[in-house]
């Protein structure tokens, strides 16, 4: 497999998030997000870390990019944190918070790379979850002054936008499990939550294309192949009823199909009724020009009426004896080919960025050399079945590799290594991972 063989346009890029990666949390009047505040809480994050340094991108972005541009990648996909530019979520600007992010995208243009701005990668300012977070009515009015904010100032130079990522992780483990910040449990905080993403998602849209011209906006979507464990109508059901939850929820409202309902799951009925979803069925929807699709694993699910509304579990790959990475995520390339011939079916949908992909494993640091071949595989294997796809006519423009070096993996802490370059915590020393030069080497081609 070569670069060359998707064509000189297509869109090779890294991505990075902003709480994932900065660190200087306190720095430059930064204010506080959901994610500073819930580390602190114990037995939330993995051994206690915290995201406060990260990988200290914020002082050292030059030479990350630079990075990123001699692994052979051009485009720079990071996200911007909310509380940096608007400390409060609302209100004053903070200009030296605005001042950083002009200088990661003008380091990206002087060095010939694109950028690729996320505005929402989970870390609402804090004050903003003290006033009800994304449960709040007022939300949207939130997410609108800072998605103008971001327009107004970066408009000129970045044309390339995703408004929200992965609203389904965030609402489902933020806003219903707790294992998430802000932490908040229940269907209260769940219904609510969901439905604001959904506005919010078309509303940032909206507005991006109100005030920048020949932009190309598009939106981040998880998907997982939902399989049940066995052939019998209760696992068939717990299947489909997962896959409404975890492929179905914001990409159809965004398209004009309102929210996805299927009989007997009531948790869809309350998504609906409990925000009078028929009225919004038109504001929910927004005409983007591209979406971003993230595939990290393949599920098997089982029936189980212990869980509530959802009643399924997984059966874990682990467990089935199938390939996965050290997180127990099932590694399944034909199950991703699957799902981008999925979603491009959708009536709407007019092209595609894989705007992540990457993989979890152990990684073994010996003598400066890191040879992470299991990562090399996940990537060749998951490359071909794009490529498989892409020959077949589907319109994908570019893939993000997740992630350009090791990061703060949210609950997961640091010890969940994503990188192709290896971050030493301590020290901050990065050393690029066999990974890293095999796409380099591949991109080259
Ligand atoms: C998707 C999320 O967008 C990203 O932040 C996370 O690190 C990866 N999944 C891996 O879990």
């Amino acid at each position: 497999m070569k670069g060359s063989d998707f064509g000189q346009d297509f869109l090779w890029g890294v991505a990075i998030a902003a709480q994932q990666n900065e660190g200087a949390y306190n720095v430059d009047a930064r204010g506080l997000s959901i994610w500073d505040v819930f580390s602190r809480r114990q037995g939330k994050i993995k051994n206690g870390d915290k995201p406060s340094h990260a990988c200290d991108f914020y002082f050292r972005y030059k030479d990350d990019i630079l990075l990123a541009k001699a692994l052979g990648f051009k485009v720079f996909r990071f996200s911007i944190s909310w509380s940096r530019i608007l400390p409060e979520g609302t209100g004053r600007i903070n200009k030296a918070g605005v001042a950083f992010y002009h200088k990661i995208i003008d380091e990206c243009l002087e060095l010939g790379m694109i950028p690729f701005v996320t505005l929402y990668h989970w870390d609402l300012p804090y004050e903003l979850e003290k006033e009800g977070g994304w449960t709040s009515h007022l939300m949207l009015k939130w997410f609108s002054r800072y998605v103008t904010v971001c327009m107004n100032e970066y408009g000129d130079k970045v044309k390339n936008w995703l408004v929200l990522n992965e609203p389904m992780g965030f609402t489902t483990l933020g806003y219903m499990i707790g294992k998430h910040a802000p932490g908040r449990i229940g269907l209260e905080n769940f219904l609510p939550a969901v439905h604001n993403a959904a506005l919010a998602q078309a509303e940032g849209g909206r507005i991006i294309r109100a005030e920048v011209k020949d932009a190309y906006i598009g939106t981040c979507f998880s998907c997982s192949e939902v399989m049940p464990y066995t052939e019998k109508e209760v696992d068939v059901l717990a299947a489909k009823r997962m896959d409404l939850l975890l492929n179905r929820l914001f990409i159809e409202p965004s398209l004009g199909m309102g929210y996805p309902h299927e009989d007997g799951f009531a948790l869809t009925d309350k998504i609906h009724l409990h925000n009078k979803a028929w009225k919004y069925t038109e504001r929910m929807k927004f005409d983007f020009d591209f979406i971003g699709i993230q595939n990290y694993f393949a599920l098997t699910v089982k029936h189980n009426p212990l869980i509530p509304y959802i009643q399924a579990t997984e059966v874990s790959a682990i467990k089935r004896k199938v390939p996965h990475t050290s997180f127990g995520w099932e590694i399944n390339a034909d199950s991703f080919y699957r799902m981008i011939k999925r979603f491009n079916d959708y009536d709407g949908v007019k092209e595609i960025i894989i705007s992540e992909g990457g993989a979890y494993f152990k990684d073994h640091l010996v003598n400066g050399v890191i040879n992470d071949a299991d990562r090399i595989q996940y990537f060749q294997e998951y490359l071909e079945a794009m490529l498989k796809a892409k020959n077949e006519g589907i319109n994908i423009k570019g893939y993000f590799a997740w992630t350009l070096m090791d990061n703060f993996e949210w609950a997961e802490g640091y010890k969940a290594r994503f990188g192709l370059v290896h971050v030493d915590f301590k020290t901050q020393l990065r050393t690029i991972k066999n990974s890293g030069y095999w796409f380099r080497k591949m991109l080259s081609q």
